[in-house]
């Protein structure tokens, strides 16, 4: 059968992650070994709208899988919001004849296919955020890496931390959802951890833990506060007004986004980006590709952002057991 797909685009967009190089390698390749040729369309939705093109062939993605960021750059377009945004971005599809654009980022990325889509170009999107709270797929690129860095980080603190018998906070990203702060939380054997999803009392969740660490004989606390929990800054200095302690507060922030991406970021990321491709060569579009059970599948977008991701109970349960118990 004749392929009627024959160039594609493909970009970033949104906060970057570990492995979005990976994905973008992953989707050239593809798009080659299926006889299609991949435009790379730098800054994002930006990009699209302006024609900030470069053509990507098979060598212009070699050495690029181990590498951290997005060599197409990303951005969060306030331009492409708006209709008139929208339209001239499907316009330059248009002049550069693009069957198809795969789109590699979050929540927003996805939305902006949408709207794409809305003016007659298919899409498929590619799920990559550290934040991990895209509710249609088990796995976003980024997270594996994103909680890694951050359990390094911590394990530093927790030894100057022991030495000097102190209690730290540490922030970590995750936006709204805290499936990376509970994830890293559970890997460091935290004392406590706040996360958005759950209602905490500070008496009940952080103070009665500390003093249980204490009252178990340890002299060195380590507080996980979820972005989307709170400020840090606040918790600790709660912690100073409540228990005269003097704790030292880490905001990971943007060092979690970088780095080398971890050998499962890079693996998801080939993965998705052989799947996306060959949904666009299969003609469907308005489509996102998911890890469901050790598979991939790909479900409509709208479905997809439709459905509700909430913390995973199991692994809260298994942290409430973990906490408040001396390591
Ligand atoms: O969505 C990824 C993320 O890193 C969030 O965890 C964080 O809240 C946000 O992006 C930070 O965005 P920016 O890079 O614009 O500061």
């Amino acid at each position: 059968m004749e392929n009627a797909v024959k160039r594609i685009g493909v970009l970033t967009s949104g906060g970057d992650a570990p492995g979005m190089n990976a994905a973008v390698r992953s989707v050239v390749r593809s798009a080659l070994y299926r006889g299609i040729e991949c435009i790379g369309i730098r800054r994002g939705y930006n990009g699209l709208i302006t024609g900030d093109i470069v053509r990507l062939d098979a060598t212009s993605v070699t050495h690029i899988i181990n590498r951290g960021g997005t060599i197409l750059y990303t951005a969060r377009s306030d331009e492409f919001r708006s209709l008139e945004g929208q339209k001239k971005a499907a316009s330059v599809c248009k002049l550069l004849g693009l069957d198809g654009i795969v789109g590699i980022g979050g929540d927003g990325t996805f939305r902006g296919l949408v709207e794409l889509s809305k003016q007659g170009v298919s899409v498929v999107g590619i799920p990559a955020t550290i934040d991990n709270d895209i509710v249609c797929t088990d796995y976003t690129i980024g997270y594996d890496t994103a909680a890694n860095t951050a359990v390094e980080a911590i394990d530093r603190l927790r030894d100057t931390m022991q030495s000097h018998e102190r209690c730290s906070v540490v922030e970590v990203m995750g936006r709204n959802a805290g499936h990376l702060a509970l994830y890293v939380g559970l890997a460091v054997g935290a004392t406590a951890v706040l996360v958005p999803e759950k209602t905490y009392n500070f008496e009940r969740d952080i103070v009665e833990k500390i003093r249980q660490a204490r009252l178990n004989g340890t002299t060195h606390y380590m507080i996980v506060v979820a972005e989307g929990a709170g400020s840090a800054i606040e918790v600790g200095n709660r912690i100073n007004e409540t228990l005269g302690m003097d704790p030292r507060v880490t905001i990971l922030g943007h060092i979690q986004r970088g780095g080398t991406p971890s050998a499962r970021d890079r693996v998801m990321a080939t993965r998705m980006g052989y799947h996306a491709v060959e949904a666009l060569a299969e003609g469907k579009t308005n489509r996102v590709i998911c890890a469901h059970a050790g598979s991939m599948v790909d479900i409509d977008i709208m479905e997809g952002l439709a459905m509700k991701k909430g913390l995973n109970e199991q692994q809260y349960a298994v942290l409430k057991a973990m906490t408040g118990i001396n390591d």
